[in-house]
């Protein structure tokens, strides 16, 4: 990609952002996103649902309020039912609705899988933007979502996931980061990610390096459904946890305590789908925000560790 040189481009490409932020003026910035992929649950309406809950939540992730969205669908004509796209699409404009976003478009492709997902415009106040780069030494790590949700991915996948974790993770993907993007505006933060993909160590090593800095995790704080061990223990690992961990490995990123297990190790690099929000704030506001997130109902309230002073993208996790 080529270097964009803007004095309005306050967001691009460099830093890993979740989205591109662009000063209209002053007082106000444009955000964009897209993001869109393929089933993870087998119900139609529930992949609508989590599909948007995921596209907004990058505008989340800066810290703005998403206003439009437009659809991206791929979806095998003839081979499944319309019904089905139908569902779909309901379940991400009754999710989009929720967020107050209008749906004003799309754009659809005859494709060999079913591929959905939205392209998103938000705004925000230019100087309340969360990027990755601004953690500062001493801030908490704050996490709003429980993880594991990849590997129960697979266990639907493998039919191995009792109905009630089905339920549960579906629960949790879709619901919208929100809560935890109002709470982190009224409290004022530091630096913000999603989890998504790249699980909390590959995120956390993004936001990390471009701030400069490094991070300490401690392993017992972190929201985990616990039926996630369980499943993780059957071999229910998804090839994006595994690449995500021996990626990290490769980069020696992670100082792991001994004690710590590999399976365990998979379970805190598992790729997620519409996860939550990473916060870094500094430590004499964080229980403000954990109090906040409480208020709001978000899915978890964990302080999960802290921002140190290593070496850029240094992380070590702690039993
Ligand atoms: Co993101
Ligand atoms: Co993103
Ligand atoms: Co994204």
């Amino acid at each position: 990609m080529p270097k964009l040189d803007d004095p309005n481009l306050l967001v691009g490409i460099e830093t890993g952002d979740d989205a591109a932020v662009y000063r209209l003026g002053p007082e106000l910035a444009l955000i964009q996103t897209v993001d869109y992929f393929t089933p993870i649950v087998d119900d139609p309406y529930s992949f609508g649902a989590i599909a948007a809950a995921n596209a907004l939540s990058d505008i989340y992730a800066m810290g703005g309020r998403p206003l439009l969205a437009l659809n991206i669908v791929g979806f095998p004509i003839g081979k499944l039912s319309v019904d089905v796209l139908g569902e779909i699409l309901r379940g991400g404009a009754e999710k989009a609705m929720e967020a107050g976003v209008l749906i004003v478009g799309g754009h659809s492709i005859d494709d060999n899988e079913p591929k959905y997902g939205l392209a998103v415009t938000g705004l925000i106040h230019p100087d309340l933007v969360a990027t990755n780069k601004q953690a500062r030494v001493g801030d908490d790590l704050i996490l709003t979502k429980p993880l594991g949700m990849g590997i129960i991915s697979t266990a639907i996948k493998r039919e191995k996931a009792p109905p009630s974790v089905v339920h549960r993770a579906i629960e949790v993907m879709s619901t919208l980061n929100r809560g935890a993007a109002e709470a982190m505006a009224e409290v004022g933060v530091h630096a913000c990610t999603d989890i998504t993909g790249f699980g909390l160590l590959g995120h956390l090593y993004g936001m990390t390096r471009a701030s400069g800095v490094g991070a300490r995790i401690k392993l017992s704080n972190l929201p985990i459904l616990s039926e996630v061990w369980e499943l993780a223990k059957e071999g229910c690992i998804p090839g994006g946890t595994r690449r995500n961990y021996d990626y990290l490995q490769e980069k020696e990123a992670v100082v792991w305590d001994p004690g710590i297990d590999e399976t365990t190790r998979l379970v805190v690099a598992d790729a997620q789908t519409s996860g939550g929000l990473l916060i870094s704030v500094a430590k004499e506001k964080s229980r403000d925000l954990l109090s906040l997130l409480e208020t709001k109902k978000t899915p978890a309230a964990a302080l999960i560790g802290e921002i140190v002073e290593n070496a850029s993208g240094q992380i070590r996790v702690e039993l």
